[in-house]
């Protein structure tokens, strides 16, 4: 276990790197083992999600050399390479894991179960149980909303036409990976615009997908096509220094070679839409994606409201929006967002608990949150819940907080954030971490 004391800091100044994109390293190391060729990542994100992925590909047969680092070497096996791994797949975090591969192992003629920490382990697979099962394929797990452990058992697969429930890069991922492995064409459509990092890897890797609006058809037929990847860094951690920066007094931070994906950058829109643009600049183009270097500085924040298609596309900055929302002037109004109910935690529910500890006027929705501000925090004790983003959230809170500010259970942050720590103190923040 570890704790993580915070004070109110600032000024923050630097530039500063963060690690590897979380979904695109899954994928890249996915992916890259299914094709035919071998392939370098580098920037991969050596955190224990990513790094649950590429072990499960290891148990599955395929060569991944350099583990645990950033340059990694994937000899892929083609797609039906594969092998019926000898034991169970250990998950741990990564809810993003253990879907993709749902669909991955859906297209296989063996069968693996899936496990996962307790976190994963209380995450509904009925998402993907539901699509993979009209293809023909069989997923089985706990209760009505099929818990992990999951056990998939792949089949020959029809290629189906799917609407989701729920505007979710996962759902449409696990489809479009069994499509690979189906009889016919197979269509995804969205109710909103989810992150697009599998079609994109997929169509630079030789796949014939076709994208239309928020339908995605994959044509199966094709072999995989290995391709080296560098992996830009992850604009969902870069959030968290940025917000910092505009939060403390006098502070002025610059992250750089941020993934700048339209479909990951609704953050951006929600704070100039609270009146802190973050400004852009040196952008490249970094195997098919936009990069460049965010800089924030502190700026006065006010309420707005925010929903509807911007919701997905800032999916995983809510818990943060939350903290942003409570030192700004005026009410923000946060809804269509209940997808955070089944998150690592039930977001919603753990950011008002938290930042209510801290003392801000946080009234609870279904869907969403509404926050009322400016509030004075008070340092508090928090508990992580295990879940990364609520960690470094009150972290953020803790830095313009009065008093101090104690993170319980903040290890979790390392699923997606290695060096979070020392990289906030490298900018001056006060924050120690204290180990059990
Ligand atoms: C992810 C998709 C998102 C996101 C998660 C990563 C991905 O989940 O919350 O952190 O890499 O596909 P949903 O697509 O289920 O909303």
């Amino acid at each position: 276990m570890s704790r993580l004391r915070v004070r109110a800091s600032g000024p923050l100044r630097g530039s500063v790197r963060v690690p590897g994109d979380k979904s695109i390293s899954h994928r890249a190391v996915m992916l890259g083992a299914l094709a035919d060729g071998t392939a370098r990542i580098d920037g991969f994100l050596n955190a224990e999600d990513c790094l649950c992925t590429a072990r499960a590909m290891q148990a599955m047969g395929v060569d991944v050399e350099g583990l645990p680092e950033t340059s990694l070497m994937v000899e892929g096996v083609g797609l039906s390479g594969l092998r019926e791994p000898t034991g169970e797949l250990d998950m741990g975090n990564s809810g993003t894991g253990m879907r993709l591969l749902l669909g991955v192992i859906a297209g296989q003629s063996f069968a693996a179960t899936l496990t996962g920490d307790e976190s994963l382990s209380g995450r509904p697979m009925d998402r993907i149980a539901a699509p993979l099962a009209e293809m023909g394929a069989s997923v089985s797990g706990q209760g009505g909303r099929v818990l992990p452990p999951v056990t998939v058992r792949g089949g020959t697969l029809r290629g189906i036409e799917y609407h989701t429930p729920m505007a979710s890069a996962q759902v449409k991922s696990a489809v479009l990976l069994a499509g690979l492995y189906a009889d016919g064409p197979t269509t995804v459509v969205e109710p909103g615009p989810s992150r697009d990092h599998t079609e994109r890897m997929l169509r630079a890797m030789g796949a014939d997908v076709s994208i239309d609006g928020l339908t995605v058809t994959l044509r199966p037929g094709r072999e995989l096509v290995a391709r080296d990847v560098t992996v830009p860094a992850d604009f969902s951690s870069a959030v968290f220094v940025l917000a910092a920066g505009l939060l403390t007094p006098g502070s002025e931070v610059t992250v750089e070679g941020v993934l700048l994906n339209p479909t990951r950058t609704g953050l951006l829109e929600a704070m100039a839409s609270m009146g802190a643009v973050v400004s852009v600049s040196d952008t490249e183009q970094v195997a098919g994606e936009e990069v460049g270097n965010l800089t924030a500085r502190e700026a006065a924040l006010g309420g707005c409201e925010l929903g509807g298609e911007l919701i997905v596309r800032l999916i995983d900055e809510v818990p943060l929006l939350a903290v942003l929302a409570a030192c700004a002037r005026g009410t923000t109004v946060i809804r269509d967002a209940a997808e955070l109910r089944v998150k690592e935690s039930d977001r919603l529910a753990v950011m008002a608990d938290v930042l209510g500890a801290m003392g801000a006027d946080v009234t609870e929705h279904p869907d969403g949150l509404e926050i009322a501000g400016p509030t004075a925090l008070r340092g508090a004790t928090i508990h992580s819940h295990g879940d990364h983003r609520v960690a470094m959230s009150a972290v953020v809170a803790g830095l313009v907080a009065e008093g101090e500010t104690v993170i319980e259970g903040a290890e979790c942050i390392a699923t997606s954030f290695p060096g979070f720590v020392t990289m906030m103190q490298s900018l001056g923040a006060q924050c120690v971490e204290e180990h059990d």
